[in-house]
């Protein structure tokens, strides 16, 4: 009994080697990285965390969580080729297992799109496939429709399309207002892009056919509602 370490110090070892046999992840973000803070408190092993905005807001975060930070500004370069090889070349520096976009505001070449296949994911505030693109709470309110939410999904050459690892739905209220609603969906995808994340970067997704399928128990958490 002696030799046994304290348990405190068991549970980091496991974690140690848990996290060591885990995908690392870099994150890419433009602003203000709420969901890339729910992906650092939530344990998963960050590497690194990119922005093509250097004021943005989540860097501080990153920086303040001893979390290498780097900037890459679009605005510096004279196409998108070639700020995406730029960033690429930042994210390869990390070797990261996964690229996660988290609020990363930037149309990606295609080129830089396939050199992430499959290991690019990405969260997107509806219920894809309905409403891609911008301001999907405020078309969601327009439209009428009674249940939102928000998707995590691989990123493929077509935007805010790929293969949906997991969603969270939420009850459009009478009264809602487009900030209203825009919170209840993020208080979701902070839930469910660690969760999809974690799945991944523990090896329990399988793509088929375009559909992803979870292994193990808390498969059924891949919808998720506060309906
Ligand atoms: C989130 O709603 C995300 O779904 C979308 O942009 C927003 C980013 O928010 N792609 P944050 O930067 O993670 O706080």
């Amino acid at each position: 009994m002696g030799s046994l370490p304290p348990a405190r110090a068991q549970d980091a070892l496991t974690l140690q080697r848990y996290n060591s046999a885990m995908k690392s992840i870099v994150i890419v973000i433009s602003g203000r990285g709420s969901n890339m803070r729910a992906i650092v408190e939530s344990g998963l092993p960050v590497e690194a965390v990119i922005s093509n905005v250097a004021d943005a807001a989540g860097l501080g975060f990153a920086r303040d969580n001893g979390i290498a930070t780097e900037v890459v500004e679009h605005r510096a370069f004279p196409s998108r080729e070639a700020f995406d090889a730029e960033l690429a070349g930042a994210i390869d520096r990390h070797a990261p297992g996964i690229v996660a976009l988290a609020g990363f505001m930037r149309i990606l070449t295609g080129g830089f799109v396939h050199r992430y296949e499959g290991r690019m994911i990405n969260i997107h505030p509806s219920l894809l496939p309905s409403y891609p693109g911008l301001h999907t709470h405020r078309r969601a309110l327009e439209e009428g429709v009674k249940v939102h939410g928000c998707t995590v999904h691989f990123v493929t050459p077509r935007l805010d399309h790929g293969p949906i690892i997991a969603q969270a739905a939420v009850p459009v209220l009478p009264g809602d207002t487009e900030d209203a609603l825009a919170a209840r969906v993020l208080r979701q995808e902070h839930r469910i892009y660690p969760l999809a994340l974690r799945w991944f970067a523990e090896d329990r997704l399988i793509v088929e056919n375009g559909i992803v399928r979870v292994k193990g128990q808390d498969a059924s958490q891949a919808l998720l509602s506060e309906l």
